[in-house]
């Protein structure tokens, strides 16, 4: 009889064993929270696909953010649902855009004790529901958008953002951005770039949450990544970072964990992952069902994202895991 020579299961015997050996520990402090804010409702709305999410009032927004800070999470990032939504989008760089007036109402609330992102693209604001503007042969122009991206991080920035977060994916966004910021004297706000952002398939809550349909195709692969490439998401990441951004994300994230880990192993800015609303979605439902348990999945999918290499981790799942780690 011979016996194994390795025994690597002594160290996974008790809890508190477990415990001292865990080399990936999540915290509150790698959340970020994604909340929506409508314009123009009196009650918060629940987003039917979204268990557990709402598009915020004004008001139940300053609550949450109110109760994120007190639970340690870090930062969140705004999504504007307008009341009207036209061609090129201008109620993102409306200085009473909802994103705007939040942001403001947010810094009144929370002070500094809180990092604000706002997440800056069009697609909530236009009533094509496309991340740039449209031309007559129905292309999305990638440098008339940027002179909108540009307008819009500034509206941000007045308003108080700390950190704005392109997720448009039009060539040159994030130069476009810190010209424009640094023009007006928003040096220090920085740029999360949504640097590797793919056309996926788990973004379909999401477009409840803000109510878009997609005119036209239907989808966002002419701008969006395609999955199939991985190389390519290095050379948008690196563009990014030439361009200036601060920190750069990839999208979504349990799909692209082999991106994030090529990412820190490249990089040593911070890296964001967004776990997506589909993502999020998945869980509750199948946790709904009885499938699995929800709540173990989300600590175990966030926990992977982080494993892998992100420093930050932008989650529906913020306020529950940060409840949950207290
Ligand atoms: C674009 C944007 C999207 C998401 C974040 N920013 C939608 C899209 O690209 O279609 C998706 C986030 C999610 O699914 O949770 N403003």
């Amino acid at each position: 009889m011979s016996f194994p020579q390795r025994r690597l299961r002594r160290l996974r015997r008790t809890d508190a064993l477990r415990r001292l050996v865990a080399e990936t520990r999540l915290s509150p402090d790698d959340l970020v929270a994604p909340l929506f804010v409508r314009e123009g409702i009196d009650e918060p709305r629940p987003i039917v696909s979204l268990p557990g999410q709402v598009q915020h009032t004004r008001e139940s927004l300053r609550k949450e953010v109110a109760a994120l800070r007190d639970l340690g999470v870090p930062a969140v990032i705004l999504f504007g649902i307008p009341l009207v939504k036209d061609a090129n989008g201008s109620g993102a760089s409306d200085p009473q855009g909802i994103v705007q007036l939040a942001l403001r109402d947010l810094r009144d609330e929370v002070g500094d004790d809180m990092v604000l992102m706002a997440d800056l693209c069009i697609d909530e604001y236009t009533d094509h529901g496309h991340c740039g503007v449209v031309t007559a042969t129905g292309e999305v122009d990638n440098d008339a958008t940027l002179e909108i991206y540009a307008e819009a991080a500034v509206a941000q920035a007045d308003a108080g953002a700390d950190v704005v977060a392109p997720s448009g994916m039009m060539d040159g966004q994030v130069m476009a951005i810190r010209d424009a910021l640094d023009d007006e004297s928003f040096e220090q706000v920085s740029i999360l770039a949504y640097a590797a952002k793919y056309a996926s398939g788990l973004y379909g809550p999401f477009r409840e949450a803000v109510d878009v349909t997609i005119a036209g195709s239907g989808h966002r692969k002419g701008y969006q990544q395609d999955y199939r490439n991985g190389r390519e998401a290095m050379e948008e990441i690196r563009a990014d970072i030439a361009e200036g951004a601060d920190m750069v994300m990839v999208k979504p994230a349990v799909t692209y964990l082999d991106l994030i880990a090529r990412a820190r192993a490249e990089l040593d800015i911070p890296i964001a992952a967004y776990h997506v609303s589909g993502e999020y979605s998945m869980i509750k439902a199948a946790g709904e069902r009885g499938w699995i348990d929800a709540d173990e999945v989300a600590l175990e999918q966030i926990t992977a994202v982080k494993r892998a290499g992100a420093d930050l981790i932008l989650t529906y799942f913020a306020r529950e895991l940060a409840e949950q780690l207290g």
